[in-house]
């Protein structure tokens, strides 16, 4: 069972397998008084993962939980789940997380994981969105928040902000300029979540 009191801020568990620069982003929020969250843990499945290390920079624990280990999706969520619990985690925010949730992990935390996706969504889902966005040759994309229900990029979407392609971006020019939204664009969702939970 979940609890969340009016009072207390609401702990974050973050599951990122890369940079972890959006994670750096909701840590940065996380340091203001009014914000009402705060990480509790990141957990990674890749060991050298720089979002493990940002992490532990700012004294927040750091968990390697290595795939290689479990026999199946579904030991590994179930680890993942001990974990999250383990450290009382209140919402689930994945950022650049690169593995498929099963049900049994979406169906633990209902409406309770979040997930950023470099695109507007149902607009090229996917882990190639980027890079579809630029082929598809459009003018414009941008980025999602969504609730992760057991579909990939399918869940319920909370916000969205838009990004200008430019006509030399390269999937590197444009997806930093698409993370630069996203870093405002998910403390804001995390915010406006939980309000919506008190
Ligand atoms: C972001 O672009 C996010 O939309 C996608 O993975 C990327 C993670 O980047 N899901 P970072 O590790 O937060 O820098």
């Amino acid at each position: 069972m979940i609890q969340m009191s009016s009072t207390s801020k609401t702990k974050l568990g973050v599951l990122a397998s890369g940079t972890g620069s959006n994670l750096e982003a909701i840590m940065k929020s996380c340091q203001k008084k009014e914000y009402p969250a705060y990480v509790g843990v990141v957990i990674s499945d890749h060991k050298d993962a720089p979002a493990l290390k940002k992490a532990i920079a700012h004294n927040i624990p750091g968990v390697f939980l290595n795939s290689k280990l479990f026999e199946s999706r579904e030991a590994y969520d179930q680890m993942l789940l001990a974990t999250l619990k383990q450290y009382q985690v209140d919402l689930v925010i994945l950022a650049g997380f690169m593995r498929i949730l099963s049900p049994i992990f979406v169906q633990a935390f209902p409406k309770r994981i979040l997930n950023i996706h470099p695109a507007l969504l149902p607009q090229f889902r996917g882990s190639h969105a980027v890079q579809d966005v630029l082929k598809a040759g459009l003018t414009e994309t941008g980025c999602t928040v969504h609730f992760v229900d057991e579909g990939v990029d399918t869940g319920p979407v909370i916000l969205q902000a838009k990004v200008s392609i430019l006509k030399n971006d390269t999937e590197e020019t444009l997806h930093q300029r698409i993370k630069e939204k996203e870093h405002i664009l998910y403390p804001k969702a995390i915010f406006e979540v939980i309000k919506s939970l008190k």
